[in-house]
């Protein structure tokens, strides 16, 4: 039996541009989905808690037919399942093995489809469970490339290495296309509002897609962003926090023309933005689910409290340490 553990991130900027060879900066923080993976005779066995869903427990024989009974969407259990069914196809293939059985526990504090990347967390500490669970011990860097073929593979080719990247190796990650580097940051004062709801990642990127070949102006948005990234780059090496905001606000104003803001997002940022904030945006795919905004001060998870349709606040730490062995017997 082995226990690993992986953190989600936020956007500090870059998200859904980076899909098109734009560079982003994912930062990973202390929340952490744990996996717990044991080889048994056969058939595979997937039970998960917290996962924003009441928790499930599905079993079946190395197919994706079997479907837990829960009342949630289809497309999120159905991504869900995905992504183990993938992160135990990279195990194997780690390994050399081929039809082994295993019984796969989820645990993870990281909300579903919010845009804090539980699901390449999930893919990067099974990933690491599961080949050591079969003898194997694989560099943090590959973890990441299996991950994101896990990614790649359940979004329909549509994923960016940034999520898995940033989970796999932890702190602050710049990522552009298949460069993928860690960088240094001063002290990110991160507060994160969630509204309790989710987006579906696949159906956000592929509108994002329509919009660019329709429209020449979204195809500049989208080089926009990259530009925002560029510029905050600088920001980020000088320490200045005032400039890292004024970016995140105007990063929000484009993801929100592209369509992948929320009404709930919109309320959020601006809570965000008038409780003093350096600056607030959405983070991840969008559509619902989180904000991120730069404040060292209580008062913007104090104005964030206060806003209809926030459902929780929090500050949340870098968390400078990627996927790690909890437990190993
Ligand atoms: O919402 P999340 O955590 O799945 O992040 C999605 C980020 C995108 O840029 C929209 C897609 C990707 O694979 O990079």
């Amino acid at each position: 039996m082995v226990t690993a553990s992986a953190p989600g991130k936020v956007y500090l900027f870059g998200e859904h541009a980076v899909v098109y060879g734009e560079p982003a900066v994912p930062c990973a923080i202390e929340l952490r989905a744990e996996v717990t993976v044991t080889e048994r005779s056969e058939g595979l066995r997937v039970q998960a808690n917290d996962l924003s869903l009441d928790g499930f427990t599905v079993e079946y024989d190395g197919d994706a037919s079997g479907r837990p009974d829960i009342d949630v969407a289809d497309s999120l259990v159905e991504a869900a399942m995905g992504y183990v069914n993938e992160a135990i196809a990279q195990v194997e293939d780690a390994a050399g093995v081929d039809g082994s059985g295993f019984e796969v526990q989820i645990d993870s504090e990281i909300p579903l489809g919010a845009g804090l990347g539980s699901s390449a967390a999930v893919a990067v500490a099974a990933i690491e469970a599961g080949t050591r669970e079969l003898g194997v011990e694989l560099p943090p860097e590959e973890i990441a490339e299996r991950a994101y073929e896990v990614e790649n593979a359940v979004q329909d080719g549509q994923a960016s290495r940034a999520d898995t990247f940033c989970s796999a190796m932890g702190g602050a990650v710049r990522v552009e296309g298949d460069d993928c580097r860690q960088i240094g940051t001063p002290d990110l004062p991160f507060v994160i509002g969630y509204d309790g709801g989710a987006g579906d990642t696949g159906a956000l990127v592929a509108g994002v897609r329509a919009l660019r070949e329709e429209y020449d102006f979204a195809a500049d948005t989208v080089e926009a962003i990259g530009d925002i990234v560029r510029r905050g780059e600088d920001a980020l090496a000088d320490g200045d926090l005032e400039e890292l905001g004024q970016l995140m606000n105007f990063n929000h104003g484009l993801l929100s023309a592209l369509g992948v803001s929320s009404r709930s997002l919109d309320a959020m940022v601006w809570a965000a933005r008038d409780g003093g904030s350096h600056g607030a945006k959405l983070t991840g795919a969008g559509g619902g689910g989180c904000i991120v905004a730069l404040d060292g001060s209580p008062e913007t998870i104090t104005a964030l409290e206060y806003t209809p349709g926030c459902e929780e606040a929090l500050r949340a730490e870098l968390d400078g340490e990627g996927v790690r062995v909890e437990e190993q017997s």
